[in-house]
């Protein structure tokens, strides 16, 4: 059988992402494909466990080393239970962020070597990369306002300052630069409607 594909979606904080995945999900599903849809951190009973460490608040804070190997132990179930079996089973896996977010997050909003990362990278996921991925890229200002109207409490990475997005948001636009084969940067800061056009012509565009 042959294998599904793997596209991810990544971006900063406010760039409509929940919104682009359904799109993506319906837009997929009309061609034919069967889509699994999933979520880093998280995916699994045991990596949303992992999620709610991550992202909760802790009195006495937590290491960079401790956050970027709990996001690679949320990833390494997510992957073998998963990812990876959808995959066999030739199911297309859409998944809200991956490996792209450690670099940016990790390597760039907390300054991690990035050799590191890609050695984890390496360990945990052998040779498996995404087939796609879509940035959905949009000035750091922008994303913070539209953040700023939700409901919730701001989690750990919501509550860092804009210094760090703007780290967060070079490191994944020189990503996006670097493996142009692999990236589509489509611009988050357009009304949404605008949006989710600019996906449909990517996605159709690439066809997989
Ligand atoms: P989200 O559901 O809003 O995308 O929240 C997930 C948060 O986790 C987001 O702030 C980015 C962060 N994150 C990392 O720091 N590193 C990672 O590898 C992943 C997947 C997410």
């Amino acid at each position: 059988m042959t294998r599904g594909r793997f596209i991810t979606v990544e971006g900063g904080e406010g760039a409509g992402k929940s919104t682009c995945l359904e799109f993506i999900r319906s837009h997929l599903e009309a061609s034919g494909r069967r889509v699994v849809v999933t979520r880093e951190p998280g995916g699994t009973p045991l990596a949303e466990r992992i999620r709610d460490l991550l992202l909760g608040h802790h009195t006495d804070g937590m290491a960079d080393d401790c956050e970027l190997l709990l996001v690679f132990a949320a990833r390494a179930d997510h992957l073998s239970r998963v990812i990876r079996p959808a995959l066999a089973r030739g199911e297309w896996v859409l998944s809200d962020r991956f490996t792209d977010a450690t670099y940016a997050y990790q390597g760039g909003g907390r300054g991690l070597d990035m050799e590191r990362i890609a050695a984890l990278e390496r360990l945990v996921q052998g040779d498996l990369r995404p087939d796609l991925t879509l940035l959905l890229d949009l000035p750091v200002t922008t994303g913070l306002a539209r953040a700023a109207g939700r409901a919730e409490a701001p989690d750990r990475f919501e509550s860092e300052a804009a210094a760090f997005f703007e780290r967060v948001r070079s490191t994944y636009r020189e990503r996006a630069a670097s493996e142009p084969q692999r990236f589509r940067v489509v611009d988050a800061g357009q009304p949404l409607e605008e949006v989710t056009a600019s996906l449909a012509e990517v996605l159709d565009a690439w066809g997989g």
